[in-house]
């Protein structure tokens, strides 16, 4: 299916000399530009305190794509793309600087024809957003006569409190559906493709309950560990970081059920009623159902506190209380510093009732597992138990598997590079909703509260898969960790 191009427009992005800029947003850009995907007047104004003019920014842009982006810059490509890229110094507390840039960006009107129409990206820190979205509005930088779209990078909130405080306060300026607040693992090619294999597909979805699935298991796992962002990650630690929003999010992807068609609504619609069916635990369970853990080594991070008990693993066991699922735990973990950088989803079925094959147990059998391999070497797997070619029956594992490089070939697109063009043609199907963000926050809030009590993470070696608890979990099951 065809998308049609966006309309033109200018991409306004504050926080433009920042991290998140050069590593992702100027590589997709360019990449969307360099692919046909843009129209040719679309534009990109950056902002930010560092005193670039145009040429310094574009230059500082070109290295940073150079370094990060898929595709390489060719001069073709850099010159239709840098023949639309401005830059306007200052500080958002500032009034001057939206004096300024509303004459900059009315300027790229008439140069380029954008027709007012205006993508805010908001790459800053998050105590930014209310201010800058009243500030945009104060001095009349959303009357333009053009589409207003926001977009907003995680985290969003620090609790269920402050995500509501923020969402009353961008509503008051941008209507719901032009507010589009990133959670880029929905961006990711096979994230996407979890919907697709699910209702693409007449044979998956009847076994997809309790009466076959035996649990399921999500690992969002690095190797590395907080590297420069020692300070962010003190504050926010692994549930913030990546449980309440990734963790969950590919949580309500294989729960949901089959939305009634294929729109933002219909899809977000059945997410949050994932998330709403999640039991709510209470502190009394939360020493059964969470663990904690903490890398050794962690508090000699730069910018960490030498007695922090801020987490660098959590794990949970979740139940979504509904007729598809009751009973089925919902096994999620994610840490720093675990032995690979991969992310997996594994379904993991019930066991055979007796098994006729007198040298093998049922338990010695390994159930019947789809893993879902979302990161890297994308794909899926299916295991199942096959005879083993000698004179006796001996059962073995085996695996059916699915390579998405091996079979689509190279080229996928980047999360961001899915995620800004759907923003700018007004497509929210893989943005959160409002609602979505607060009931992702009132199922974690419980848990920060138990541990804001007391206690610390338990220890785990850099390159192992996490705290001892972590196993506890899960009582007579167990973790399967990607080989
Ligand atoms: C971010 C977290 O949202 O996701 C980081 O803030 C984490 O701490 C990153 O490293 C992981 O994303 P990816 O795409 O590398 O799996």
């Amino acid at each position: 299916m065809k998308r049609s191009a966006p309309d033109p427009c200018a991409v306004v992005i504050f926080g433009a000399s920042g991290d998140l800029t050069q590593r992702k947003l100027f590589p997709a850009l360019h990449n969307l530009q360099a692919e046909g995907q843009l129209p040719e007047e679309t534009s990109v104004v950056g902002t930010s305190r560092t005193r670039y003019d145009d040429e310094a920014f574009a230059t500082a842009m070109r290295d940073a794509i150079e370094k990060h982006s898929r595709l390489p810059v060719t001069n073709e490509s850099w010159e239709v793309f840098s023949h639309d890229i401005a830059y306007v110094p200052g500080d958002v507390n500032d009034d001057d600087l939206f004096r300024v840039l509303k004459e900059r960006l009315e300027r790229v009107d008439e140069e380029r024809d954008t027709q007012g129409n205006r993508l805010w990206y908001l790459a800053t820190l998050p105590r930014f957003f209310g201010p800058i979205a009243e500030k945009i509005a104060k001095h009349g930088l959303l009357d333009t006569g053009g589409w207003q779209r926001l977009v907003v990078e995680k985290p969003f909130g620090h609790d269920l409190r402050s995500a509501k405080e923020l969402n009353t306060e961008l509503s008051e300026r941008f209507s719901e559906k032009d507010i589009f607040r990133i959670d880029h693992y929905l961006g990711k090619e096979t994230v996407q493709n979890l919907l697709v294999f699910r209702f693409a597909n007449a044979i998956f979805e009847p076994i997809w309950n309790r009466h076959y699935v035996d649990n399921v298991q999500i690992t969002v796992a690095e190797d590395i560990g907080v590297e420069t962002r020692g300070s962010f990650y003190e504050q926010t630690g692994a549930l913030r970081d990546v449980g309440q929003n990734h963790l969950l999010q590919l949580m309500s992807l294989i729960a949901m059920e089959p939305p009634v068609s294929w729109d933002a609504e219909a899809i977000r619609n059945e997410k949050v009623q994932v998330l709403k069916a999640v039991r709510r635990w209470g502190p009394s369970d939360c020493e059964s159902v969470i663990a904690r853990g903490q890398y050794d080594s962690y508090r000699d991070e730069q910018g960490v506190d030498e007695h922090s008990s801020t987490e660098t693993f959590v794990a949970m066991n979740l139940v979504i209380e509904n007729w598809r699922w009751a009973g089925v735990p919902f096994y999620l973990r994610t840490g720093k510093k675990l032995p690979q950088k991969t992310t997996q989803i594994r379904i993991e079925f019930q066991r055979v009732p007796h098994l006729l094959f007198a040298k093998t147990s049922v338990e010695e059998l390994e159930p019947n597992a789809l893993i879902i391999r979302i990161q890297p070497n994308e794909g899926f797997s299916l295991t199942f138990g096959a005879k083993a070619p000698t004179h006796d029956i001996n059962v073995e594992t085996a695996h059916m598997n699915f390579d998405y490089e091996m079979h689509f070939g190279s080229g996928t697109p980047e999360a961001y590079e899915r995620l800004l063009l759907d923003a700018m043609l007004g497509d929210a199907t893989l943005f959160t909703r409002a609602d979505e963000i607060e009931e992702a926050w009132e199922i974690v809030d419980p848990m920060l509260q138990y541990w804001s009590k007391g206690g610390t993470p338990g220890a785990y070696k850099p390159g192992t898969w996490g705290p001892r608890a972590a196993e506890d979990l899960l009582g007579t099951r167990r973790w399967h960790n990607p080989e």
